[in-house]
C-alpha cells in the first residue's frame, strides 16, 4: 500500500510542512528554521546507522516520514521508529503500512532483535497505531526528543 524512498534533497519542503505547531503538539513544538536544515542534512548525508524515508502513496504522492535508528536503552541497542503523515492524508491507514514496511527493513538490516518506538503519552494516534502494528507496551519512561526537551513517553517493543 505504500512505498519507502530514502530521503532525497527535493524533500525538505516535507520537513517544513511538518513542522507546525499541530504536527509536533507530542513532538517538543516547531524547530528553528536552522535545527530544521540540520535535521535535513542528517536525512540526505545519512551519517547514522539506519535510514530517513519518505512515505509515498500507490498514487506516487509524498506524504510523509519514517524512519529507523540506533537508540542505546540501558543493557542493549535497539532500532528505534519514528513517523508523521501530512494532514491531508491521514486516517487511511499510511502510517500502519509505512511501519510494517520500516519494521521490514529494519529486520532485514538484522543487528537487532526489536524496533521501539516512544510516542508521548497523550499522542493517541501514535500510541493507537503502535497497538494496531503490534507493538507490546513495556512501559512508561522520560525521554529526551529532540535533543534538549523531556517528555512522558510509552515505550513499546516489536520483535523483529
Ligand atoms: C500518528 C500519525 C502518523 C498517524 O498517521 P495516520 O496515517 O493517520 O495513521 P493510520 O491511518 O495508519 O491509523 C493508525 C491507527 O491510529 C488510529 N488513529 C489515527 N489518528 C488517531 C487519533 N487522532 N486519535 C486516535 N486514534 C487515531 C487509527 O484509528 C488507527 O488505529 P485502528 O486501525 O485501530 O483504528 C499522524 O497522526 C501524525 O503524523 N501525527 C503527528 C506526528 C507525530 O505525532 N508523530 C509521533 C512520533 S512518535
Amino acid at each position: 500500500m505504500v512505498t519507502l524512498d530514502p530521503w532525497r534533497e527535493q524533500d525538505f519542503w516535507l520537513l517544513e510542512r511538518c513542522n507546525t505547531p499541530e504536527m509536533t503538539a507530542y513532538l517538543g513544538g516547531p524547530e528553528t528554521p536552522e535545527k530544521l536544515r540540520d535535521r535535513h542534512r542528517r536525512y540526505v548525508e545519512n551519517p547514522f546507522t539506519g535510514q530517513m524515508f519518505v512515505v509515498v502513496t500507490e498514487e506516487g504522492e509524498r506524504a510523509g516520514s519514517i524512519g529507523y535508528w540506533e537508540h542505546e536503552e540501558s543493557d542493549e541497542t535497539v532500532w528505534e521508529t519514528g513517523w508523521a503523515i501530512l494532514p491531508e492524508f491521514q486516517g487511511r491507514g499510511l502510517a500502519s503500512g509505512a511501519v510494517q514496511a520500516v519494521a521490514k527493513v529494519a529486520g532485514a538490516a538484522g543487528s537487532h532483535r526489536t524496533l521501539h518506538a516512544y510516542p508521548g503519552v497523550a499522542n493517541a494516534a501514535s500510541n493507537a497505531l503502535c497497538r494496531r502494528a503490534g507493538f507490546s507496551l513495556l512501559g512508561e519512561r522520560d525521554f529526551e526528543y529532540p535533543k534538549g526537551h523531556w517528555m512522558r513517553c510509552n515505550d513499546w517493543s516489536l520483535e523483529l
